[in-house]
């Protein structure tokens, strides 16, 4: 918390460069609210296929450790990530495997905010019910509601500039950071 402000890092689920959801995640700075700083998340898309062998013949790959570490140090996390085949994107989900194996496993106890865009309509609602349950192993605290759902996502951003412009999507999510500060204080105090 420096500076007194929330420290939250985000995940985009997304590798490509004209990413939808990484256009969500460029807008969280500032939709934030005044005492949370929202910054990406160290990169995961060159870690290795997980695969237990590489963990136990030459250790974690200092990526993945870097990784956790900012997990570690955040006081919470947002995941903004599209909905593959019904559930979480596979390079994602490779993070949270390989930062999953590690000693003093980073998301526990880590407040967590979900959000999803896709060109479809229904946002990519499905993929978060799937992070809900990861997160779930892995001990982490996520935020119930409000939920971000951006569908037909298209319309909703300048297609020149990547800029966020629907202002209804930026109220909600402005909504949900408001919500996450507050509950992440809840955490804070319950633990
Ligand atoms: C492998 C693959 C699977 C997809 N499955 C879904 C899906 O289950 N639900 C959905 O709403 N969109 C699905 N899509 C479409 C994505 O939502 C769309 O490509 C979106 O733009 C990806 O997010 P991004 O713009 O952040 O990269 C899929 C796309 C890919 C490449």
């Amino acid at each position: 918390m420096p500076n007194g402000k929330l420290d939250v890092i985000s995940f985009c689920g997304s590798l490509r460069k004209g990413s939808y959801n990484g256009m969500v995640q460029r807008a969280l700075p500032a939709l934030a609210p005044e005492d949370m700083s929202i910054t990406p998340a160290p990169p995961f898309a060159e870690f290795p296929l997980y695969n237990a062998d590489i963990q136990n013949s030459t250790g974690f790959p200092p990526l993945v450790n870097t990784l956790a570490e900012a997990i570690r140090a955040a006081d919470g996390v947002i995941f903004v990530t599209p909905e593959y085949n019904f559930t979480i994107p596979g390079g994602l989900k490779n993070a949270l495997d390989w930062v999953s194996r590690l000693p003093n496993q980073p998301f526990a106890g880590k407040p967590i905010a979900l959000q999803s865009a896709s060109p479809g309509p229904v946002g990519g609602a499905r993929v978060q019910y799937d992070m809900r349950k990861a997160m779930a192993f892995l001990d982490a605290f996520v935020l119930n509601k409000p939920e971000v759902f951006v569908g037909n996502c298209v319309a909703k951003f300048d297609e020149k500039t990547g800029e966020l412009t629907d202002q209804a999507t930026r109220d909600f999510i402005k909504q949900q950071l408001a919500s996450f500060a507050k509950f992440i204080e809840h955490v804070r105090v319950k633990s």
